[in-house]
Parts: structure tokens; C-alpha cells; sequence
């Protein structure tokens, strides 16, 4: 039942990862793919069907487990009054190409997040860097052309196409990188020396974290200095800070770097953050908690995420967070900290591309620009 929205008259607003939720876009499980091998991305798991070389759909019972719990998010947000609007999943199995290369699969329509971002009045489509998820936008676009017919006031953008040819990934990266030691690991992510070139700007969205007039954008294995550059530059108005933790497969920060509210972080303990940001942090009183331990020890079969999924979970507003049922542990800690939290079974997703915030993005938030870090 959507209610809580102003009819036709739907805003596009949000600043933060924390104002009270009034719209929401959840994703869908449908049709998603282990993806072919690109020069980005291999996938290798020999154990469920899947040896390296070969691609597919995920097994459909796998995918109707998925849908069911995200169908249950919708119920669960609808249920609090916020609006939610789904995509239109495509034919993830065919081919895509451009003049420049072919692929010979995509991937999904779950993970909203790492597409899109909302700041303020702006929707903004992120480059991608994966060949496989050059033309994921495609299946958010009926619901952002239906945002820019309503809102006459939103800002419709989307960051350069990138060509992906060979020049934007480094030749051989990960047999070189996979027979590196750990600390050789994170020296080269410290160094910005990963699995991209600066050939072009390449971000996704989910790399992005939004803390009102600061944004904190994860240098990555899908973000590059170009992108972080290309979005200071896009966002003249907002201080753009290049982060990087130690996680020598930094991919998405939400699972990483989780603001909860005005003056509170969540970290993952195992991926400690630069001096400098915790400094800027800390100067502005900032609180940064270290996230509880998950209770998983490994996210599930043919997931490319970690089990640090606990933490990737989505506010709802700034006393109440939702957190996947089963991580007892996180719930607790998030009670401990003073939030309301609404627990809802979200394991069956991990396989379709992460958590809660993962398969969300949100569309209107109450509540204006402010600058937290002034
Ligand atoms: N790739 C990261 C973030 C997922 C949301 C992880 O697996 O921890």
C-alpha cells in the first residue's frame, strides 16, 4: 500500500544515509547471472556449477528464495508508510556489446545501489566498470523517467559512458595481484594501483557514502582517482574526500564505512581507515564504532561479497535501522547504540549482490543540506 508520498507530486531528495525514508526503490532477483569473464571479473567456483570460463543464471530456486525476501523488505517498508517502486529486471542472459567489445553476458537488477545515487535533487547513474554492468541502468530507467515526469524539479545526470577497452584495466591484474602478500596487497591500495587504469573516470555508485555537504567516495577495484576526481568536479557544492581502508578487495564501502546518524560511523574492524579520515572525523566529534562481529563466517555459496553483510544494512531514519534477522550480534550492538531496528531476513539475497542497502536506493528522505563537518 504506498502511501506517504505526495501523490504525483514525488520529490527526488535525499542528502544523507540517514533522514527519515519516505521513497525507496528495492531491487529484484530475476534473471541474474554469474557473468561471463571480462577482463574486470572472473567468477571460479567449480564446487556450485560454476568453474571459471563458464557463466549463467543462478539456480532458479536460489532466485525465487531471493525474491521472496525481498518482496518481504517491500511489505516490511510499505507497511511503515514508504513508497516502493521495483525495476524492470531485463534478459540478463543475452549478449551486449558496443563498437568497441562484446560480452557475452550481464548481470542483474538487485543491487540498486551500485548504479544509482541520490543527492539532494540529483539522480546520478554511475559509470560502471564492469563490461557485464555497462547497461544495468537500463533496467531503473522506466522508473527514472517516471521520476523526471513527476518532479519537475529533479536533476536527471549521468556520468560519462566509459569505453571499457582494454586501457582501463591493468593487463594480467589478478594472477599478479592474487600472488602478492597481504601487506604488498594493501600498499598497492593504498597507492591506487589496482585492477583499473586512469585511462577514463569509473566509479559505482556503491562506493559513495553520503554525509550530507561531505561525501566519502572509496577508491576501489570499481573506482578510480578519475571517477573520484570526475565527481568533485560534478558536485562543486560538496566536499569530495578519495578514501581508501585496509581491504585488499575494496569494493562498495557500504559494508565498510556505514553512517548512522549525525555524529556516528560504523567500521568494519577488519578494514581500518586512514589516519587522516578518522583525524577529519574525529575533530568534528565524530564517534566511529567498531561493527559487531557477524555471525556468519563467509557469506553464502556463489556470493561475491564477505560476511561483513552484517553491517551493510539500510536507516530507515535516524533512531531506526534494518538489519538482516540473523545477525543477532549487529542488532544488538545497533540497541546498545540507542536505534530501534527492524530485523528482516535477507541472507537468500547475498548471492544476487550483497545486503540490505545494496538493494536499496533511496529516492526521498526527508530533510535538507546541512554540513556536518563545519
Ligand atoms: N564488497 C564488500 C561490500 C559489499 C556490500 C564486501 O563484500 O564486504
Amino acid at each position: 500500500m504506498p502511501v506517504a508520498h505526495q501523490g504525483d507530486s514525488m520529490k527526488v531528495n535525499a542528502w544523507n544515509e540517514w533522514d527519515p525514508l519516505t521513497h525507496v526503490i528495492v531491487g529484484r532477483a530475476d534473471g541474474t547471472m554469474v557473468q561471463a569473464p571480462e577482463p574486470a571479473v572472473f567468477r571460479d567456483w567449480p564446487e556450485e556449477g560454476f568453474p571459471r570460463g563458464t557463466h549463467g543464471p543462478l539456480p532458479e530456486a536460489m532466485t525465487a528464495a531471493a525474491n521472496e525476501q525481498l518482496d518481504h523488505l517491500a511489505r516490511v517498508l510499505e507497511g511503515r508508510g514508504i513508497r516502493v517502486d521495483r525495476p524492470r529486471p531485463l534478459d540478463f542472459s543475452q549478449p551486449v556489446a558496443t563498437p568497441e567489445w562484446s560480452q557475452k553476458s550481464m548481470f542483474g537488477a538487485m543491487p540498486v545501489r551500485d548504479v544509482l545515487v541520490t543527492i539532494g535533487n540529483e539522480l546520478l547513474e554511475a559509470t560502471m566498470s564492469f563490461r557485464s554492468r555497462w547497461f544495468e541502468y537500463l533496467a531503473h530507467r522506466p522508473l527514472i523517467e517516471s521520476y523526471f515526469r513527476a518532479d519537475p524539479d529533479m536533476r536527471w545526470e549521468a556520468a560519462p559512458k566509459p569505453r571499457l577497452t582494454e586501457a582501463s584495466y591493468r593487463e594480467g591484474f589478478w594472477d599478479a595481484y592474487d600472488a602478492l602478500p597481504p601487506e604488498e596487497k594493501i600498499a598497492r591500495v593504498r597507492r591506487g594501483e589496482l585492477l583499473l587504469t586512469e585511462a577514463e573516470p569509473l566509479f559505482d555508485a556503491a562506493d559513495i557514502a553520503r554525509l550530507g555537504k561531505d561525501l566519502f567516495v572509496q577508491r576501489s577495484l570499481a573506482t578510480n582517482a578519475a571517477g573520484i576526481r570526475w565527481l568533485r568536479q560534478h558536485l562543486p557544492d560538496h566536499r569530495v574526500h578519495g578514501v581508501t581502508f585496509e581491504n585488499a578487495h575494496p569494493m562498495h564501502i557500504d559494508a565498510t564505512w556505514v553512517p548512522l546518524r549525525p555524529g556516528l560511523v560504523l567500521h568494519c574492524a577488519e578494514r581500518p581507515a586512514e589516519e587522516e579520515l578518522l583525524h577529519h572525523l574525529k575533530v568534528n566529534a565524530w564517534q566511529v564504532v567498531q561493527a559487531a562481529t557477524p555471525q556468519r563466517q563467509a557469506a553464502p555459496p556463489l556470493s561475491a561479497c564477505s560476511r561483513w553483510l552484517s553491517m551493510n544494512v539500510l536507516v530507515l531514519d535516524p533512531g531506526t535501522v534494518c538489519v538482516e534477522a540473523g545477525e543477532t550480534a549487529q542488532i544488538e550492538q545497533l540497541y546498545a547504540l540507542g536505534f530501534d531496528v527492524v530485523p528482516v531476513p535477507f541472507w537468500d539475497v547475498a548471492p544476487f549482490g550483497g545486503g540490505l542497502h545494496c538493494a536499496t536506493l533511496d529516492i526521498h528522505r526527508e530533510g535538507m543540506l546541512q554540513d556536518y563537518f563545519p
